[in-house]
């Protein structure tokens, strides 16, 4: 495996590839089994997997949460060696956001740049979409491989790679959960002993959902399925049912073919989100 600092490394190593084509998973490190789904979806394609590791300043909104964030790069590597990734890119800030290198794109979202993350999270799909095709420019994949847990995320990235003609296929892939049904991510391991009983009640609130989707309206099941996470260190911030192909939110079954269930909760201090499709497919 190749460890990569500078983009002037990276380029001159990858330009040598030309018999895989190559799929990128950006990470901002803290790997888990969502990652290693990610790297192993790029290698079942035959690509010649690069991931980068970068904790990305910009898509930040709180900065104690930029402090918080897990940094583990040496078992990132060491679990990067072991499933076989081809190459790491782990550049330093200074790399990634050269004087006038990574302007945030002009990219047109729609109802996307100001609904569910986008409210609560502001400036940050803006700060992803900076980075993201700062790296697709530095590491120029023909594959980008990404999670369907951060799904308005992915959406915002599609938008992105079609309005500005970026010629790289954007492979989503599922979410990775625990047995206890909780989605994966770098954020669990700061859920606290007083939350970690009860999170598993996102993925059940999300399967309530799925399975009562045909029998009841939205709004009663809304109000249902808010209820199922009513507990005093839960805070919900948005429980929503979208049209699972442009992410607008349902007030009514009749409105899409296709629907998925969203939500975001802080667990004390740990905000999580998770999907579920309900209805149809992807
Ligand atoms: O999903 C993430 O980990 C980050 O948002 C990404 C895509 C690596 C950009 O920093």
């Amino acid at each position: 495996m190749f460890l990569f600092k500078t983009e002037l490394a990276l380029r001159q190593h990858l330009d040598k590839i030309s018999s895989k084509p190559i799929g990128f998973v950006p990470t901002m490190g803290a790997l888990h089994r969502g990652h290693e789904s990610l790297i192993e979806a790029s290698k079942d394609r035959g690509c010649y997997t690069v991931a980068s590791i970068f904790v990305n300043p910009t898509q930040f909104n709180d900065k104690s949460d930029l402090e918080k964030y897990p940094r583990t790069v040496d078992a990132d590597l060491e679990l990067l060696y072991h499933i076989g990734c081809d190459a790491v890119f782990c550049p330093a800030v200074s790399e990634v956001y050269k004087e006038g290198k990574a302007p945030v794109p002009n990219v047109d979202l729609g109802h996307l740049g100001n609904t569910l993350e986008a409210a609560f999270r502001k400036g940050h799909f803006e700060g992803v979409m900076q980075v993201v095709a700062r790296l697709l420019d530095m590491v120029r994949p023909q594959m980008l491989f990404m999670g369907q847990k951060d799904l308005q995320q992915l959406t915002i990235i599609q938008h992105m790679i079609q309005q500005l003609g970026i010629e790289v296929d954007l492979i989503p892939c599922p979410i990775v959960r625990q047995s206890s049904g909780l989605a994966i991510s770098s954020r669990n391991s700061r859920l606290d002993e007083e939350v970690l009983p009860h999170v598993h009640l996102l993925h059940d609130t999300l399967m309530y959902c799925r399975q009562q989707f045909s029998e009841t309206p939205i709004s009663a099941l809304k109000e249902e399925a808010c209820k199922k996470l009513d507990l005093p260190f839960f805070k919900l911030e948005y429980l929503e049912f979208l049209n699972a192909q442009d992410l607008t939110i349902l007030s009514s079954h009749g409105d899409a073919d296709n629907v998925v269930a969203v939500l975001a909760v802080w667990a004390n201090d740990v905000r999580l989100i998770d999907n579920m499709l309900v209805h149809g497919k992807f």
